[in-house]
């Protein structure tokens, strides 16, 4: 087979709506890729430039589709957005800060859930905000309850509207104790971008802690907040009346560095992740190292490949430091060609196994219980909504015609179409533009077989 011609430019570009991926698999994927700033960091980032009264500068900022819409959102807000003073930096200077008309609020808000989380800054700089209704990967229901719970319990005003809210802080917004029941990562960057600028102290308990939250706190102590972590999940924070720009460089993305270490377990090759970190992705290597694979941490990333024949493994999602749930879907490609009964346990979205569907059209052998499995004691205490797939293999994988469900789940197809014998089209690959950058390009650096067809 030889590699069809490189178009550089189809591949730098991000993928266009509507693309269509020839995509001949059998083939291992073998090579370098190299990982930017985290999209799940990068955009709350941006976010929290509004709150501060200088310019801030982001580094290592992914070009992908979310950040767009972020930056898209913050300029119809009059912040105005830059390139920085190296490549993949923005800079960010809120000076002239302004209340946007919602249509081109609307227009802007693209299938994000970023833009909930201009509420906090919003109030602060304008007293007011309107939120349009939220996008997103349709991997449950998504509520932001907890996110308003929270903003009532500063002082906020919430009305609901048709397409989305609209906020008020008639008397400001004050600190307030607030508990999560769930750990959930976008309450608590929603807590954290709002506590920081309001009168007096908040404490906030049940805190998400993931790599991300935490930098998010390490970029909001440049711009002056005071912001303590204490164990068990409980965060201080002592509003402050201002808050300066900052410089800093995003966290690295371990979603998609996990994403390229299963593409080089699925397809028996051998990938170097640059730029990844041994640190934030202990339980994803643990898990990686059960499922047959081997890892080499270096200086400026890690090596990843088979290391014997893959083997089966039962997996829980779980907040961090647990299994992320962002890392099941392509690990599950790979289970597909283990020799054995695997289980994986997703307890923090209700809907998350939509993307197996398109591994069974292709041969896969995978059972969703949608209700979980009455079995035995549980390191992660079961959740009503859990769900369980058990993934028996090994089963040749076919090529198939697939449309991506969303952004992880999408991943996953397109790798299992480089896992399957013959030539699948996979449409709907847009997506991942919203949270891999230059995908195109990488999968052609690992020897990818592939033309974009339409
Ligand atoms: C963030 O989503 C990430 N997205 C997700 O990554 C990630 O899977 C998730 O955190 C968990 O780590 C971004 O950061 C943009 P949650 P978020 O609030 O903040 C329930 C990807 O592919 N919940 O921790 O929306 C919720 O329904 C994406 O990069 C409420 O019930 O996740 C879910 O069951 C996919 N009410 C659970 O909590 C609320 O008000 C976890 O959600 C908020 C959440």
């Amino acid at each position: 087979m030889t590699t069809p011609p490189r178009d550089a430019a189809v591949d730098l570009a991000p993928v266009p709506a509507g693309s269509v991926l020839a995509i001949r698999g059998g083939r291992p994927l073998r090579g370098r890729v190299d990982v930017k700033g985290a999209k799940n960091l990068a955009t709350k980032a941006m976010v929290a430039a509004l709150l501060g009264e200088t310019t801030s500068i982001l580094r290592d900022v992914p070009d992908i589709s979310d950040v767009a819409v972020v930056r898209s959102l913050l300029e119809v807000h009059g912040v105005n957005v830059s390139e920085g003073d190296e490549p993949g930096s923005m800079v960010f200077d809120p000076s002239e800060v302004e209340s946007a008309h919602f249509e081109e609020i609307d227009a802007h808000a693209g299938a994000s859930r970023i833009p909930i989380l201009f509420c906090g800054p919003l109030l602060h700089r304008l007293g007011q905000a309107f939120i349009p209704d939220l996008g997103g990967c349709r991997i449950g229901d998504r509520p932001i309850d907890f996110h308003l719970d929270a903003l009532r319990k500063f002082g906020a005003v919430v009305e609901k509207q048709p397409n989305g809210i609209r906020l008020s802080a008639p008397n400001g917004l004050k600190g307030a104790n607030i508990h999560l029941p769930y750990p959930s990562v976008g309450a608590t960057e929603q807590v954290l971008l709002t506590a920081v600028r309001a009168e007096g102290t908040t404490e906030l308990r049940n805190a998400a802690i993931e790599p991300e939250i935490m930098d998010l706190i390490a970029l909001l102590q440049k711009m002056g907040a005071i912001i303590s972590y204490e164990p068990n999940r409980v965060i201080f924070i002592e509003g402050v009346d201002e808050l300066r720009g900052y410089d800093h460089r995003c966290i690295f993305d371990r979603n998609e560095a996990a994403s390229w270490a299963c593409a080089a377990l699925a397809t028996d090759g051998e990938i170097f992740v640059g730029g990844a970190k041994q640190q934030e992705m202990l339980t994803f290597l643990n898990v990686f190292r059960k499922a047959g694979g081997w890892f080499d941490v270096q200086e400026d990333g890690i090596l990843f490949r088979r290391d014997t024949a893959l083997k089966p493994v039962t997996v829980e999602t779980d907040v961090h430091p647990g299994f992320m749930t962002d890392w099941q879907q392509p690990l599950i490609v790979a289970l597909t060609q283990a020799k054995g009964r695997s289980i994986v346990h997703e307890t923090v979205y209700e809907n998350r196994f939509g993307f197996t569907d398109a591994l069974v059209k292709m041969g896969a052998d995978i059972e969703v219980h949608p209700h979980g499995l009455q079995n035995g004691p549980r390191r992660v205490a079961r959740r009503e909504l859990e769900q369980a797939a058990v993934i028996t293999g090994p089963t040749p994988l076919r090529a198939a015609d697939i449309v991506v469900p969303d952004l992880r789940g999408g991943y996953s197809h397109v790798i299992a179409a480089l896992t399957a014998e013959g030539e699948s089209q996979v449409s709907g690959v847009d997506i991942l533009s919203r949270g891999y950058e230059k995908f195109l390009e990488k999968l052609r650096a690992l020897g990818a077989d592939f033309d974009v067809v339409r």
